[in-house]
């Protein structure tokens, strides 16, 4: 490379700290403006505090407000002169955390008092239990503390399997000249810490410590479980009643609570008791006893409680030394990337970036000495204007950051290696335009998986855009790779794919628009339905076996749809089928550990022997194909009621129909007609061997196609039922996929046929 070639990277280093000091000059003006956002901390419609006190989600008042489950419903209590405090029945909440699962209340103080004579003339000792609520006393932060200078009392404390303990602490001291005030130092009072998981406790006074050393300055003595931080020892409370009368005779105490009584594995198994409702949330086990608790995941923060609970840091506004970064900082969900600017080198998280000033041309460094003359004004106006470019990278950043991740760079690769090739990688902003911004009005269809919407593209074609939900980071990995195969399908009866958009967290794809509706509305929607006869539905059927065929066996590797169903079949204006969604289908697994996981499809066209090996093949694709031919027979949903509210499953229903012979009574009323009975017949038989429970019993897509064609061919001219191989040896290739010749696929099927008519 030349001189000129160093000389423009050597004005990079400049521009690059001139961003470092923009971006600090403006954060530090961000700091100042930046107020906290306020982030959701209990359910809709229930009051986040009572009193002073805060009350997150799991907790709340009431049990609308609250987790399901015992102990987290508290009351908001107006106790006297307006003044609203949490109880739960009679204990007051002080304070409630979720990162640490404590909550501090307060305890009541026992006491003892004693007359001249060493009677015990007054006393009152308090238990105090949380059984069957989900908490404990706090081990770590609680200690039974008693106070007196003759004094014995006693603990007695059970766990949540009511085994139980006794301790106790005494003290004893003469005369109140060597008390001292501060910390329990053990003259006058004495502590003594509990055991872990305890949530009962009562105290006991012994008679024989009764002050008669003491009674002249000590007439008391004071018993409770109280947080040790809180205690500071008063020679007053040995001399006069001032424990008893602060805080209404209560000490403060440190509860560790958890959901439920189960571990995090059993507790996930029940999706509806589950409590970790954060998409972003990790459970752990209590280290404190039974139950489990929830936690933002790393990135997150906020009540992991809550549906949406966690939200996503910005780690690049916070400036915590936990995110550190001395460079370009650019948020993403769940993390933050941290960038050297242009023409700098470095570890910017561990670190700084550094110019590279030794390859500085003179221009350059003459450049630099003008910039730093000029005034302060100048530098601010052009940081603002650097600033504003930097945004706009920023974003450009994050998009480049989700096309790399999604495997971008390698569709385009094999695009350009593919010369021809009609797909397209569309950029966010295209398809934002041709939705009107995901306008709701847009909107086709959605389910589960996520929405699909119409979209207008600038050349006025339209195309379906489905938006997915989220996908796994494997997928995510696999995605650009999946999209080279999708691409190349291309089939008459396949929904084409015609591109993809990346550069967003959930890649997009854009496909063919097909205008008239689903087989699914077709057949179930009533006002539609009258004039359907069964020839177009019969063709129906078999251009969806063909695609199917075309899907299992001419791509590769072999395409799986794993989700055939009637609404996944569309139509356009003369009623040809085109099968979608098969870009949510796996592909078949290239080794034999490489099982699916995930359980998708549909109830009611689900294949038996999928749910029990979770191996999906092509045989399930027949399976589901099979459901749809007994849709277009019967005109009953997949899953049907009958009756009132029974719920029944069209595929056994019609299994046991035609064990017994009563096919008749299940079929749709506008096809049964006496002439076309063998046909049906036939395509009733062909669906059965399809609903086989074994895989290997059911035909191949391939031969259902076959079938099925046979079976039109049939309909058409009942009298060639015998000579359907005549025809095929007459057209040369029966069957195979000429899918590039769109246009030649009716003519061959009408000149057979008037061939025929000719023959006659
Ligand atoms: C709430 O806090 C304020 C200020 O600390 C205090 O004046 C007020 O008494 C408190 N109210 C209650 C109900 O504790
Ligand atoms: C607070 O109110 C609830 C419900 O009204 C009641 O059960 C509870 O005993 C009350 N607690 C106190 C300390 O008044
Ligand atoms: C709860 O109260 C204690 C003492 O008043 C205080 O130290 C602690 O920070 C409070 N915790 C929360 C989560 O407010
Ligand atoms: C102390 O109390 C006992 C029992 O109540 C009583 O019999 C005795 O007279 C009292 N002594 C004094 C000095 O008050
Ligand atoms: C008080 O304790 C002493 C021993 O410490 C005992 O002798 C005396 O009987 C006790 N008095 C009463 C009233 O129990
Ligand atoms: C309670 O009993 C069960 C079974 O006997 C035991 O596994 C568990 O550790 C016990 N819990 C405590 C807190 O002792
Ligand atoms: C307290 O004083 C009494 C007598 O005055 C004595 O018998 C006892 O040992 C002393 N106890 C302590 C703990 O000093
Ligand atoms: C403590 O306070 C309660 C009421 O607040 C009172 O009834 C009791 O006599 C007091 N006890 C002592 C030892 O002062
Ligand atoms: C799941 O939790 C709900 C609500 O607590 C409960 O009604 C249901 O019985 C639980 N199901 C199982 C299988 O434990
Ligand atoms: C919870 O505890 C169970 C049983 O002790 C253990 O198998 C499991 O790994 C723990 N789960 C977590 C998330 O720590
Ligand atoms: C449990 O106890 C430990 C100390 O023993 C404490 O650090 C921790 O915060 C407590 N809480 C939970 C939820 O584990
Ligand atoms: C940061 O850099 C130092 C040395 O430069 C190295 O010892 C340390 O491990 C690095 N820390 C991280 C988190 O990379």
């Amino acid at each position: 490379m030349g001189e000129a070639g160093r000389g423009v990277r050597g004005a990079n280093p400049f521009m690059g700290a001139l961003m470092l000091l923009c971006h600090s000059l403006f954060t530090a003006v961000l700091l100042i403006a930046v107020t906290a956002s306020a982030s959701v901390n209990t359910l809709p419609g229930c009051p986040a505090t009572c009193g002073n006190v805060t009350i997150p989600y799991p907790f709340g008042i009431g049990p609308d407000c609250s987790f399901p489950a015992p102990g987290f419903a508290l009351s908001c209590n107006d106790t006297g002169n307006r003044v609203h405090k949490p109880f739960l029945v009679n204990v007051e909440f002080i304070n409630i955390s979720l990162l640490q699962a404590q909550a501090r209340i307060y305890n009541q103080i026992s006491w003892q008092c004693y007359n001249a004579t060493y009677a015990k003339v007054s006393s009152s000792t308090w238990r105090l239990q949380f059984i069957g609520k989900p908490y404990r006393f706090s081990d770590t932060d609680n200690k039974f503390t008693v106070v007196g200078c003759d004094t014995l009392a006693y603990i007695r404390g059970q766990n949540q399997n009511e085994s139980s303990y006794t301790s106790g602490c005494v003290s004893i001291c003469n005369s109140s000249d060597s008390l001292t005030n501060g910390p329990c130092s053990g003259i006058g009072c004495c502590q003594t810490s509990i055991p872990k998981g305890i949530n009962y406790y009562d105290v006991g006074f012994d008679d024989e410590f009764n002050n008669s050393w003491v009674w002249e300055f000590n007439p008391c003595s004071y018993a409770v479980l109280a947080d040790a931080d809180w205690f500071k020892f008063s020679t007053a409370y040995i001399t006069t009643r001032e424990l008893n009368e602060t805080n209404g005779g209560r000490a403060p105490m440190v509860l560790d609570w958890a959901i439920g009584d189960e571990t995090c594995e059993v507790a996930q198994r029940n999706t509806t008791s589950y409590a970790c409702l954060s998409k972003h949330s990790d459970c752990f086990n209590s280290s404190n006893g039974s139950g489990y608790l929830c936690n933002c995941s790393r990135g997150y923060e906020g009540n992991p409680y809550l549906a949406d609970g966690c939200q996503d840091i910005d780690e690049c506004t916070l400036k915590d030394d936990r995110y550190p970064c001395n460079g370009i900082c650019t948020n993403v969900p769940g993390d933050y990337l941290c960038t050297c600017p242009t023409g700098t080198k470095g570890d910017p998280k561990n670190g700084t970036c550094n110019p590279v000033l030794s390859n500085l041309s003179t221009s350059v460094k003459l450049v630099i000495g003008i910039v730093t003359s000029t005034s302060f004004a100048l530098l601010l106006l052009l940081c603002i204007v650097v600033s504003m470019a930097r945004e706009r990278r920023k974003l450009i950043r994050i998009k480049e950051e989700y096309f790399r991740r999604h495997g971008g760079r390698l569709l385009l690769e094999e695009i350009k290696s593919k010369q021809g090739l009609a797909f397209k990688v569309f950029t966010k902003e295209e398809l934002e335009q041709a939705t009107n911004n995901f306008d709701k009005n847009r909107i086709l269809g959605g389910g589960g998986h996520g929405t699909v919407y119409k979209g207008i593209l600038n050349d006025n074609h339209a195309v379906a855009i489905k938006k997915s939900k989220l996908i796994d980071d494997h997928q995510k990995k696999e995605f650009g790779k999946e999209m080279v195969i999708l691409s190349q399908i291309n089939h008459r009866n396949v929904v084409k794919l015609l591109g993809c958009c990346l550069e967003v967290e959930v890649p997009m794809l854009v496909y063919e628009f097909v205008s008239n509706g689903t087989l699914f509305q077709l057949i179930h929607d009533r006002k539609r339905t009258s004039h359907i006869s069964l020839d177009t539905h019969l063709e129906i059927a078999l251009q969806s076996a063909e695609a199917l065929a075309y899907l299992h066996s001419s791509a590769s590797p072999p395409i799986l749809h794993g989700d055939v169903k009637s609404s996944n079949i569309l139509l356009d204006d003369n009623y040809h089928a085109k099968v979608s969604d098969f870009g949510a289908s796996m592909f078949v697994p290239k080794d034999e550990t490489q099982f699916a996981t995930l359980v998708q499809g549909t109830c009611g066209y689900l294949d038996p022997e999928y749910l029990q090996t979770c191996q999906l093949t092509d045989k399930s694709d027949v399976y589901s194909f099979g459901v749809v031919l007994l849709e277009l027979l019967t005109g009953r949903k997949a899953i049907y009621f009958e009756g009132s509210d029974e719920q029944k499953s069209l595929s056994s229903s019609f299994l046991s129909a035609m064990k017994e012979d009563r096919l008749l009574q299940l079929l749709d009323s506008h096809i049964k007609n006496e002439e076309d009975m063998e046909v049906i017949g036939e395509i009733a038989e062909l669906a059965r061997q399809c609903l086989n429970v074994r895989g290997e019993d059911r035909p191949s897509m391939k031969e259902v196609a076959d079938d099925l064609d046979r079976l039109r061919k049939f309909k058409r001219h009942p009298f060639l039922q015998h000579n359907s191989e005549e025809i095929e040896n007459l057209l040369g290739q029966p069957s195979s996929y000429t899918e590039n010749e769109i246009s030649g696929y009716y003519s061959i099927e009408t000149k057979a046929a008037l061939d025929i008519e000719c023959g006659r």
